[in-house]
């Protein structure tokens, strides 16, 4: 499996600056546009209960403005069950959710949280999404996540990036290879592997090089570099290295 490594393109940070001041400005449904146009292949937003970035009404906007598959991020609660049912994301992503966590830490325990999950994602997949859970690259993890069903396990590839941007090579080469043999497992076990979180220019190329992988989430670090040079320039970017790191 070499294919064309997928981007999908987290535009929760859009919506994180907008909300610091009310208001419409800026736009996540035009960061979709602009990404979509720069090579995204699909769009990710994670609607946490809080509401901190993303907001309900921005799902069904963002859903009208663009023809990119969309990948809903949420917690395995009540409420977003019943709003994913309702919204029907191509790709609906169980991911861990603490309210004072600044971001995603770790992976969820699909094997902990089984009970809680089994009836969510069949009911999800019932309706029409596939289901993505946001898991740590372990073995046990994954066996969970094939048991439960899921489509599609996204590693957390946080830990790697840590350790690479502090410069502990050695031990970010130890996690690399720890992804790539959750990717190869996974495809063993027919589950779809995907890696997101924390991603930069500097670390996406050694991830994108593993050729199971078939789709890579990236926002804090594309929104980032906007800033300085343009959403559809940090977009192109990215996409550039990796399309380079799987050539
Ligand atoms: N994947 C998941 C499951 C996430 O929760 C996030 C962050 O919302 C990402 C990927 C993207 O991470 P980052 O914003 O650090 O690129």
């Amino acid at each position: 499996m070499t294919g064309r490594l997928r981007l999908g393109v987290n535009i929760d940070h859009v919506a994180t600056v907008r909300n610091a001041r009310g208001g419409d400005h800026p736009d996540p449904v035009r960061a979709a546009a602009i990404a979509a146009g720069a090579g995204a292949d699909g769009i990710t937003m994670h609607l946490r209960e809080d509401r901190r970035h993303i907001v309900d009404h921005d799902l069904e906007r963002i859903r009208s403005a663009s023809d990119l598959p969309i990948n809903l991020e949420m917690a395995a609660t009540e409420e977003m069950l019943g709003i994913a049912l309702k919204f029907r994301p191509e790709t609906a992503m169980f991911v861990p959710e603490k309210r004072e966590e600044r971001t995603t830490e770790g992976g969820l325990n699909a094997a902990r949280e089984h009970n809680k999950l089994a009836p969510m994602i069949r009911a999800l997949r019932e309706n029409g999404s596939r289901v993505s859970l946001f898991i740590e690259p372990d073995p046990v993890q994954l066996a969970a996540a094939k048991s439960l069903g899921a489509d599609i396990c996204e590693f957390h590839t946080g830990r790697y990036v840590e350790l690479w941007l502090a410069g502990d090579h050695e031990l970010a080469d130890v996690e690399r290879e720890r992804i790539a043999q959750a990717a190869r497992r996974a495809v063993a076990m027919d589950i779809e592997p995907q890696a997101g979180h924390g991603l930069t220019y500097d670390t996406v190329g050694d991830i994108a090089s593993i050729p199971q992988l078939t789709e890579l989430n990236i926002g804090h670090f594309l929104m980032g570099e906007a800033i300085f040079i343009g959403l559809d320039a940090a977009v192109r970017k990215m996409r550039e290295i990796m399309d380079e790191a799987r050539a």
